[in-house]
């Protein structure tokens, strides 16, 4: 038996779909100071998995500005050096809100894996936000599982999908 990585579903919808880097399942992890060590258990968690991945900060309690940490990670996204993101601040609103400001992010934030889940099946979402001062780690990575499982299942989404590049 093959056994892929966790990401081949959010990397084999992307070569369907055109929306993600195909062949790439680089995941860009960020996070501000309210999330960086749920970050970083998140990270280790997609490691294990069997994913490259690309840490863009912070590493410590030091504070950072949210929109600053969602910029760095949708760049990376947006220039090919990942395929998708995960972005954790305290409460996952801010850093999600600023994800969203980018044309090619559909940033999802989640609270638990069924609407992690629902955001690839139904959004093609191409990053995950999370609450590190709302859900606990284990719900945080029941959420990255469930999400990195998930392949988009176009059909009646895919016209709902596109037209939120026309927005
Ligand atoms: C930082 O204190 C906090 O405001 C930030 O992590 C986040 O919760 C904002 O939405």
């Amino acid at each position: 038996m093959v056994r892929r990585p966790a990401g081949h579903a959010i990397c084999a919808a992307a070569a369907r779909q055109g929306t993600l880097r195909v062949g790439m399942a680089t995941i860009a992890f960020g996070a501000d100071h309210g999330g960086f060590e749920l970050k970083a258990l998140l990270l280790a968690a997609a490691e294990k998995l069997g994913h490259p991945t690309l840490d863009l900060g912070t590493h410590g309690p030091a504070a950072v500005d949210y929109p600053d940490v969602a910029r760095a990670v949708c760049a990376a996204i947006g220039e090919g050096r990942a395929a998708c993101g995960v972005l954790v601040c305290g409460t996952g609103v801010g850093i999600s809100m600023a994800a969203n400001r980018f044309r090619h992010i559909r940033c999802a934030l989640a609270h638990d894996a069924t609407t992690a889940r629902l955001t690839r099946l139904h959004n093609d979402a191409n990053v995950l936000a999370l609450g590190a001062r709302v859900i606990g780690p284990q719900v945080a990575l029941d959420c990255l599982e469930a999400w990195l499982a998930t392949p988009f299942e176009g059909g009646r989404h895919a016209a709902r999908v596109a037209k939120l590049s026309d927005l």
